[in-house]
């Protein structure tokens, strides 16, 4: 089994409308494991770095403004394939687009105000995840059931 490593964070809207239980649920019933999970304020230096991909977009701005604007969730996770998997219960960006059964799809009906953020790739994980965790933040464990998943 390939383990892979992800960063999500649920976005100030999904901590503000209680959806963080129901996210991380959702992670765990698909055998997600969690390494790492704080909440927190993110600054506007932070934010503009985990969005620095998109420093050249018209929705930039607004999009470093709403991330900053109330406590998120941040979780480092794993598991099989856990970035396209998390990508997968995530769903498309558009809430209004996203498939029904995903969390977008269930929750969200807009394209900015869509819950939570997951790594794209490798690269981008490696890029996300030391603004939110530094090494002593992820704990090295097992949780003993993963021969059941
Ligand atoms: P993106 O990385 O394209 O999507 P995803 O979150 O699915 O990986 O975009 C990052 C965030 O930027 C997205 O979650 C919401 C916001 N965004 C907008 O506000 N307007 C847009 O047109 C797009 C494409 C994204």
């Amino acid at each position: 089994m390939a383990a892979e490593k992800t960063l999500i964070l649920i976005k100030p809207d999904g901590v503000k409308r209680r959806l963080s239980g129901e996210v991380i649920k959702r992670l765990e019933q698909k055998g997600i494991n969690i390494k790492g999970l704080k909440l927190m304020k993110l600054s506007k230096e932070k934010a503009e770095k985990h969005y620095s991909v998109h420093k050249d977009k018209p929705f930039f701005n607004d999009l470093v403004s709403y991330i900053t604007s109330g406590p998120i969730i941040a979780i480092l996770a794993e598991g099989n394939s856990a970035i396209s998997v998390v990508r997968g219960l995530v769903g498309a960006t558009d809430g209004s687009k996203a498939s029904p059964g995903t969390i977008r799809g269930d929750f969200s009906i807009s394209i900015d105000k869509n819950i939570i953020h997951a790594s794209d790739s490798v690269e981008s994980f490696n890029h996300e995840y030391p603004i939110f965790f530094n090494s002593s933040e992820i704990l090295d464990f097992t949780y003993g059931d993963e021969n059941l998943f």
